[in-house]
C-alpha cells in the first residue's frame, strides 16, 4: 500500500517543488542523481568510466505539457551528446530518452521526430539511445517509435517492464540479432489486468523473459539489483553460452554499489544508468517506493517531519 502512496507522490509537481525546496531534498536526491546539470554530471560519469563501467545517461524532466518543452528536451539530449563526444566518454557512454519528455501524450508524431533527431545527434557522437519503458498506456506506441527508429537507427534500445502480462510475448518479437533490449521489472503503478502485482509473480515473469533473450539472437541488457535475478541472468549466459561481450548488466546510480564493482571485476559489462537534472523528485521517490525501509528517513528529511 505504502509503495503505490509512493508512486502516486511521485506524479505531483506540486510535492516535488515543496521537496526541491526542503533544506534536505537536494541532499538525500544526491545520492541517486548526479547533480542538476551535464557540468555536474560529467566528471561523475568520468569517474565511474575510469572505474570500468559504461554508463546510460537520462536527463531528468518535468512532464512534458507544451511543444515548447518537448523542443527544449530535445535540445537539452542533443546539448549532452556533444558534451559526452567532446569529453571522450562515447561510446561508453549512452543515453536513455523518455518519449513522453518529448511530448508523446501531445502528439505522437512530434515525439517521433524530436526522437529521430537525437538518433542523429547519438550517431554523429559515436553512440547510442535507448528509450525508456513508461506507463502501459505508452507501451504500444514506444514499441512503434521504437521499431520506425530501427531502420535507420538499428542499434536503438528498447526496454520491457517484467511485470506487464504482454512482455514475455514482447520478447519473443524483440529478440532478433542486433536487438538490444533492457529488461527491467517496471516502476510504475499498474493495473492488475495488464500487470503481475505480486513480487513472486513478477519475478517468474522477470525469469520467463529472461530465458527468451538470454537463448534468442539479440543483446539483453539485464537491468535489476535483485541478488536471485542476477544470479540466474548469470547462469543463463552460462548456460546459452554468451560470450561476457554479448550481453550487459544494469543498475542505477547509487543502488547497490558494491554489486555493480563486483559484477564489473568479474569481467562483466555493467551500465550504470546516470540521471541529472532539477526535476529528480519523481525519479528519487520511484526509488524510495522500491526501498520501503528507507522511507521514513527520507519523508523526515525532504518534508522536515
Ligand atoms: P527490487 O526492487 O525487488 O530490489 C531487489 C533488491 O535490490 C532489494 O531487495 C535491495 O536489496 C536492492 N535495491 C533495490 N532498490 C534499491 C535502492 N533504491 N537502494 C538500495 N538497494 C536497492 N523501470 C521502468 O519502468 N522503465 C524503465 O525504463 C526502467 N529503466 C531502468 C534502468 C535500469 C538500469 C534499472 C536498474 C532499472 C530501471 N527501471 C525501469 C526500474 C525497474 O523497473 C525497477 O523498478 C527497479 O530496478 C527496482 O527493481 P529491482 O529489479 O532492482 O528489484
Amino acid at each position: 500500500m505504502f509503495r503505490y502512496l509512493l508512486l502516486a507522490a511521485a506524479g505531483s509537481d506540486r510535492l516535488g517543488r515543496l521537496a526541491a525546496s526542503a533544506p534536505l531534498g537536494p541532499k538525500v536526491a544526491g545520492r541517486f542523481v548526479a547533480g542538476d546539470d551535464v557540468d555536474a554530471a560529467l566528471p561523475i560519469g568520468r569517474a565511474l568510466v575510469d572505474d570500468g563501467l559504461v554508463l546510460t545517461f537520462d536527463h531528468l524532466a518535468a512532464e512534458t505539457r507544451s511543444v515548447e518543452q518537448a523542443v527544449a528536451v530535445r535540445d537539452e539530449y542533443r546539448a549532452l551528446l556533444g558534451r559526452l563526444k567532446g569529453a571522450g566518454l562515447t561510446p561508453a557512454a549512452e543515453i536513455s530518452v523518455k518519449l513522453s519528455a518529448l511530448g508523446q501524450r501531445l502528439d505522437e508524431k512530434m515525439a517521433h521526430e524530436h526522437a529521430q533527431a537525437i538518433c542523429v545527434a547519438a550517431a554523429e557522437a559515436g553512440t547510442t539511445v535507448t528509450l525508456d519503458a513508461e506507463d502501459h498506456t505508452l507501451t504500444d506506441s514506444t514499441l512503434e517509435i521504437l521499431f520506425a527508429l530501427r531502420k535507420d537507427h538499428p542499434g536503438t534500445g528498447a526496454v520491457l517492464q517484467a511485470y506487464l502480462r504482454r512482455t514475455e510475448s514482447d520478447c519473443r518479437e524483440l529478440a532478433a540479432a542486433g536487438s538490444r533490449v533492457r529488461l527491467c521489472k517496471g516502476a510504475y503503478a499498474e493495473p492488475e489486468s495488464v500487470a503481475f502485482q505480486s513480487p513472486l509473480d513478477i519475478d517468474k515473469s522477470f525469469v520467463r523473459c529472461l530465458n527468451v533473450l538470454m537463448s534468442g539472437a539479440g543483446y539483453p541488457m539485464v537491468a535489476t539489483h535483485d541478488p536471485r535475478l542476477i544470479a540466474i541472468a548469470e547462469d543463463r549466459a552460462r548456460w546459452f553460452d554468451r560470450a561476457a561481450e554479448e550481453y550487459e548488466f544494469q543498475l542505477l546510480y547509487g543502488v547497490r554499489v558494491e554489486e555493480q564493482a563486483r559484477l564489473a571485476a568479474g569481467g562483466n559489462v555493467v551500465r550504470v544508468y546516470l540521471p541529472y537534472g532539477t526535476d529528480w523528485y519523481g525519479y528519487v521517490l520511484r526509488r524510495l517506493a522500491e526501498r520501503p525501509g528507507t522511507a521514513g528517513g527520507l519523508r523526515r528529511a525532504l518534508l522536515g517531519r
